[in-house]
């Protein structure tokens, strides 16, 4: 048997919502460090990644608790230093832990500057058989408030049981809700309610240690890529913050770089003057893919509306926001360097 239901779910048959984990479920914490490893110092500030995967555990409640939950240190950043190479040993470490076929979860802690980032990047490339869940914390660990211990516990709670089908393999638990990984956005800087799904709603809230899965909220069916075969192999793929005053120069100065792509963070629908998108549009001409995302938290980037894409050789972003934009075009740049096929690659 997978689980156990709680006598007033099963009275209720609401029981698929309510779901408690069994001892014999075995989960994998990659500790990678932020915030909720963070320790404070004097003066009021703190220092991220300074306290391992293990103590972490100790403070979620959950160590003990009967669950089998073997804990890794993968990395012990800041995650403003999170970078490909951390990324490739942490896929590689999930994709093992799938192989070697003894785990039922993973669970990930991380910074919450970037959590976005990874967990989209971990969605587009694993394809392993059970939850990953990635949580963090915007108070540091021996804060008196501290936030990361419920985090966790909600993560491990998360990876423990059977998560439906509709809900994508790559989740974040924080703050008592339950995000896919497409929709993700880190929307405070400093305050709890760190996060939010725009343009969705969270797939699911905590209630005490049970979800409450939302009725029709799915994770979008994503398209899966390689590992590049070293954080060296990566395409080098920049970002460009498009503002009112905006000058040509500027824009040179990132393309005249020479990188394989650059992703417009555009003003409105993925837009930017028009004098420096004729110099994004001569970097696409030498090579370059640039690929037009939005400032905007939520909305479309649509092809060839306002701004001529066929005429510019540029790619429109759709649903991606500007970082999932820099992700996707660096593991669609190791596929390939059609403009055409890339454009269809934002389109799934
Ligand atoms: C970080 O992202 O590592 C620092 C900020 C945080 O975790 O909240």
């Amino acid at each position: 048997m997978a689980g156990i239901t709680c006598l007033p779910c099963w009275r209720s048959k609401a029981w698929a919502a309510c779901w408690m984990p069994d001892s014999m479920r075995r989960l994998l914490v990659l500790a990678t460090g932020g915030t909720i490893a963070g320790r404070q110092t004097a003066g009021g500030g703190y220092r991220a990644g300074q306290i391992e995967g293990q103590e972490l555990l100790a403070h979620s409640g959950l160590d003990g608790s009967g669950l089998h939950i073997d804990v890794e240190d993968i990395a012990s950043v800041g995650s403003q230093d999170m970078n490909q190479a951390i990324w490739l040993r942490l896929a590689r470490r999930i994709e093992a832990a799938a192989v070697s076929g003894g785990f039922d979860g993973v669970v990930v802690t991380h910074g919450t500057d970037t959590m976005e980032e990874t967990a989209f990047f971990l969605s587009r490339v694993l394809a392993v058989p059970f939850p990953v869940v990635l949580t963090g914390a915007m108070r540091p660990a021996d804060a008196p408030d501290a936030d990361g211990p419920v985090n966790l516990r909600h993560a491990l709670l998360l990876a423990a049981q059977p998560v439906p089908d509709s809900a994508g393999n790559v989740l974040v638990a924080f703050n008592g809700n339950v995000h896919a990984a497409q929709w993700l956005r880190k929307v405070s800087a400093s305050g709890l309610v760190a996060f939010a799904s725009p343009g969705a709603c969270p797939l699911g809230t905590f209630i005490g240690d049970h979800i409450r899965w939302t009725p029709g909220v799915a994770a979008p069916a994503s398209r899966r890529y390689s590992l590049p075969a070293s954080a060296g192999a990566w395409p080098k793929v920049g970002v460009i913050y498009a503002h009112a005053g905006m000058e040509p120069e500027q824009v040179r100065a990132c393309t005249d770089l020479g990188w394989d792509g650059w992703v417009l963070a555009g003003v409105g629908n993925g837009n930017a003057s028009g004098a420096c998108l004729a110099v994004l549009a001569e970097a696409a001409e030498r090579g370059a893919v640039v690929v037009r995302s939005r400032r905007c938290i939520d909305g479309w980037v649509t092809r060839a509306a306002e701004v001529d894409d066929d005429a510019l050789g540029f790619v429109a972003a759709g649903i991606y926001d500007v970082p999932q934009s820099r992700i996707l075009l660096m593991l669609a740049l190791a596929e390939t360097r059609q403009r055409e096929l890339i454009q269809q690659h934002f389109l799934q």
